[in-house]
């Protein structure tokens, strides 16, 4: 069987599933059920000057059936007093002491800083996660997201932390900045030993229709509140793999975290350049007996393929992940349905008519449901595949007959692009599309 464990940083662990700071990693009773569930690490709930919290403090973006789609909290860090989570860090320790305990720390002066570091070093911690990252509450106080956004303040205080610290040390970033790449680099340059994210996103779940409030209500108003769950996963993964392929940043270890479920997130969060995850929503949701399904899932993928550990697939995806100027222009694809498998829903032919090219045609024959591609009409967009309730029913077939590669970066070496408003030259040229007036009912056969 595979090998799971990690040497993430100088942080050792037996698997790469960590439970991120937060709820689930309040107290050691609960760190200690997830390890014994089998969670391999645990970032604790951030540690600092304990706050003083509201309710409600969740908010959710359910969508067509699915609870916590999307999931919103306003809670700050932690609001136990710093010497209770000190002597659980220890027990802790004591009782699984190959296992990760990581502390998660948000205070202000140097010198908070470097007591909070002894302080946890002493209590027994194999790493600290620096969070600079909360967009609500803390923010305001000028922590969390206020030094995330701000490299140059980032740099000084991970550069604080390294004069003292004398274990590994995670920076954890905010997404809400333009490029990550910013707090990524300045995170290196002030020393760090490995970076996580994402930390949450500000939003706003919704508004109340009764009472104008946005959600989560505390007594007739609310606040942004920090973003995560399966809906942040893209925007997350796209982060962990710009910071994974950026030029000063590679090599520094990432710990990916944002809408992680089931175990091909876990493979997903790897293959672009993570070698450690942390979980938040989803245990929250479903509990700490989710690892089951991830570690079985992860094993039995690295059996599939023939990986021994995990870093035998880590970045692995990378280079496929290319700038849009270097992608093959030449590949062309075209829908293709599969008479067998279509339920006559029509859904397909609804989206390309009104949001797509008019490539899908219907029989007009009350006993025939199944559509028809046009293929001279389709450009291979893929959306009818992806509206199409039946796995596998729409295919997107290949159609150049390996016609010679070229990229838009060697037609603008070649001189042979669009370059004026009616630039023959223009990919739409020529394609087809329906007079406007076709539009109108009364012109409708
Ligand atoms: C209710 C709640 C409280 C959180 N508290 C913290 C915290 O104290 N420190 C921290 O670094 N991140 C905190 N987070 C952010 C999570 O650690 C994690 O970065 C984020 O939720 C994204 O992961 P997910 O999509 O798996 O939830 C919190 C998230 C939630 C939902
Ligand atoms: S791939 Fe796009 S253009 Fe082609 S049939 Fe489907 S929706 Fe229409
Ligand atoms: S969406 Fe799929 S199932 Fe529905 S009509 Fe189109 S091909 Fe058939």
């Amino acid at each position: 069987m595979a090998d799971l464990s990690i040497n993430f940083a100088g942080i050792k662990a037996p698997n790469p599933f960590w439970l991120a700071s937060a709820p689930p990693t309040n107290s050691g009773y609960q760190i200690m059920k997830a390890f014994e569930a089998g969670w391999g690490g645990a970032v604790w709930k951030t540690l600092g000057v304990p706050v003083v919290n509201v309710s409600s403090r969740y908010g959710s973006t359910d969508y067509r059936g699915s609870r916590m789609v999307g999931f919103n909290n306003i809670e700050l860090i932690s609001d136990r007093p710093l010497a209770d989570n000190l002597k659980e860090i220890e027990e802790v320790k004591k009782y699984f002491p190959d296992h990760a305990v990581i502390a998660s720390l948000m205070v202000e002066s140097k010198a908070e800083w470097h007591q909070i570091i002894k302080d946890c070093e002493n209590a027994g911690a194999d790493g600290l996660e620096l969070n600079f990252g909360c967009p609500h509450g803390m923010c305001e106080r000028g922590m969390g997201s206020a030094v995330g956004q701000e490299p140059e303040v980032l740099k000084t205080i991970v550069e604080w932390v390294m004069e003292v610290a004398t274990v590994p040390v995670i920076t954890k970033l905010s997404p809400n900045i333009s490029h990550i790449t910013d707090p990524g680099l300045a995170s290196v340059q002030g020393g760090t030993d490995a970076i996580s994210l994402v930390n949450t996103f500000k939003s706003i779940v919704g508004i109340n229709l009764d009472n104008y409030a946005p959600y989560p209500d505390v007594g007739g108003a609310g606040s942004n509140g920090g973003y995560c769950g399966p809906a942040v996963k893209p925007i997350a993964l796209n982060m962990v793999r710009e910071l994974a392929s950026h030029l000063q940043i590679k090599g520094t270890p990432i710990s990916g975290i944002g809408g992680i479920e089931t175990w091909r997130d876990v493979v997903e969060y790897l293959l672009l350049g993570a070698s450690s995850v942390q979980v938040c929503t989803s245990v929250m949701h479903y509990g700490f007996g989710i690892v089951r399904e991830i570690e079985a899932g992860v094993l039995q993928f690295m059996d599939d393929k023939g990986y021994d550990t995990i870093y035998d697939f880590v970045g692995k995806a990378l280079p496929n992940v290319k700038e849009w100027k270097d992608l093959n222009l030449n590949h062309k694809v075209v829908a293709t349905i599969d008479e067998e498998k279509c339920i006559g829903c029509e859904l397909c032919y609804i989206a390309c008519e009104d949001g797509a090219h008019q490539a899908i045609g219907l029989s007009g024959d009350p006993g025939n449901r199944t559509p028809y591609i046009i293929d001279d009409n389709c450009v291979g967009c893929n959306l009818c595949s992806l509206v199409c309730p039946v796995q596998d029913c729409i295919t997107m077939d290949r159609r150049d007959d390996g016609k010679a590669e070229i990229t838009w970066a060697e037609r603008m070496a070649n001189n042979d692009v669009p370059t004026t408003f009616n630039d023959s030259r223009a990919g739409g040229l020529g394609h087809y599309v329906p007079e406007p007036s076709l539009a109108l009912k009364k012109n409708q056969k």
